[in-house]
This record gives structure tokens, sequence and C-alpha cells, in this order.
């Protein structure tokens, strides 16, 4: 029985054609709630099984050569659930903040937060500044966590900081354009998503990534995210392989 199993496996892993790796994947991770209800555990109890298997899916993306992983932690409108959950949320936020060394062990890994500040209390800003200087000279893939993240608010604040420039002279109206919007984003740095997947069986964005995801190829799956693995992650992108991406051409 195990044979069959392992085989099975092998047959995902032969499927990965690793020439054509999606630069930049985004992952909404969704479904820490239900994935709790259904064993009978508090919803927090899902919270801290979902950073589990972020750990385990950031380190198992490096190494298949994925060079950018951007996974959505907490929305703008997150704030919006019972202060228990919020409370808890932003409490393994700083636990898994704290100790970077258990969040990405020995491995290559960057990692870099993106959202705003507001509303984020001084001890998690501290930890943010901390994992970030800490793994800043890591290269093999950068792990983006969107943490008080919401589009909307992106493309906002891009628009404001533009404005300001128009309003000092410093910029003229006709020198706006899409690279400008796009370099005024939390994502400047790195290159737009070709991926992204959201597991829990929701087909919907909520807010994630809505600039850069212009061209981006959608992947749903009903897994909830504590349950999802390695195995996941790479039929996902065997499916992303067999898409033909036009980006509006022929
Ligand atoms: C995703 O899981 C984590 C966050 C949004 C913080 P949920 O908490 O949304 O889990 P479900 O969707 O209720 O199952
Ligand atoms: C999106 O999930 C946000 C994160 C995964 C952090 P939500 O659970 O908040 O999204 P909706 O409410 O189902 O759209
Ligand atoms: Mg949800």
């Amino acid at each position: 029985m195990f044979g069959i199993f392992k085989k099975k496996q092998e047959d995902v892993f032969e499927q990965l054609d690793t020439n054509n790796l999606p630069v930049h994947i985004g992952i909404i991770m969704d479904g820490n709630g239900r994935w709790a209800k259904k064993r009978g555990l508090p919803r927090s109890a899902g919270h801290t099984m979902g950073a589990k298997v972020l750990e385990q899916i950031t380190r198992d993306a490096g190494h298949l050569g994925i060079k950018y992983l951007t996974v959505y932690a907490f929305s703008t409108e997150n704030w919006s659930r019972p202060a228990e959950e919020v409370k808890a949320l932003m409490k393994l936020m700083v636990e898994y903040l704290d100790d970077y060394r258990r969040l990405i062990g020995d491995e290559d890994i960057c990692v870099r937060i993106i959202g705003s500040k507001e509303g984020l209390s001084e001890e998690i800003l501290e930890k943010i500044k901390i994992v970030e200087d800490a793994t800043k000279n890591n290269s093999a893939i950068t792990l983006n966590i969107a943490l008080n993240y919401g589009g909307r608010d992106e493309i906002v604040k891009s628009v404001k900081k533009i404005a300001e420039g128009v309003k000092d002279g410093s910029i003229s109206v006709d020198e706006i354009d899409e690279k400008m919007i796009s370099d005024n984003l939390y994502t400047n740095y790195m290159p737009d998503p070709d991926f992204i997947i959201r597991p829990s069986g929701e087909q919907r964005l909520s807010n994630f990534l809505l600039w850069q995801s212009a061209y981006s190829e959608f992947w749903y799956s009903d897994i909830n995210w504590p349950d999802f693995t390695k195995k996941d992650l790479i039929r996902a992108i065997v499916d992303y392989q067999k898409r033909n991406r036009r980006f509006g051409g022929v």
C-alpha cells in the first residue's frame, strides 16, 4: 500500500517542469478557522497550524526554485473579527517574527513584511525590523508576508505619494504612468505574481494584490490551508504549467 502511495507522489513530482516555474507565487492562506472547527478546536489552533504549514511550504518553495512567495496573513478587513481572535493572531505574529531562526531555520530565505503599519503594536513593528534586518542578505527565496495588507489601501497610498510629488512640483501629471504607480506600491522590489493559489474553497481575491494580479493565473482548491502540503504545491504548479498566458496577445 505504501508502495502505491509513493509511486503516486513521484508521479506529481515527475510532471513538474523545473525550467518553467512561476517566478512569483502568491498564496491566500485561507481556511484555518474551518480546519479547526472540523476538529472541535478553537479557531486560534487553526491559525497556529497554518503558521507551521507556512514554514514548511516556504522551505519547499525555496528548494523548488521559486524566487518570490507572497502570503496573505492578515488583511486590513480582518480587524473586524472578534477582538479575541485578532489578539490571538497578533500574538502568533509576534511569536513567529520574534524568532526568525525558527521561521526560516538555516535556510537562505529573505523575509519581508508588506502592508500598512497603522494599527500594529510597537512590539510587532520592532519584530518586523529585526526579522527583515537579520535576513536581508539571504537570496534563494524572498518570503513576503502580507500583514495588515489591503490591495485598495495600497493603491490609495501609492496615489497619495504621487499626488504629494505633483503638489510640490517634483512630478508633472503627464509623467504619471503604470510604472510610477507600481513603483509606489509595497511590492516595488518584486515582479508581479505569475500564479495565485487560494485554498479553502473560496474563489475570490479578498483584496489581495489587486493591481499586481492583472495577469496572474489563479488556482483554487478545497483543501484548508493547515492541510496544504508540498504535493499540493507541486500539483498546483503542474496545472500552472499547462496554462497559456497570452497577456492580451494571441
Ligand atoms: C485564514 O483563515 C487566516 C486569516 C484570515 C487570518 P480564516 O481564519 O479566514 O479561516 P476560515 O476562512 O474562517 O476557515
Ligand atoms: C483573506 O481571507 C485574508 C487572509 C487569508 C489573510 P478572509 O477569510 O479574510 O477572506 P474572506 O472574508 O473569506 O473574503
Ligand atoms: Mg477565511
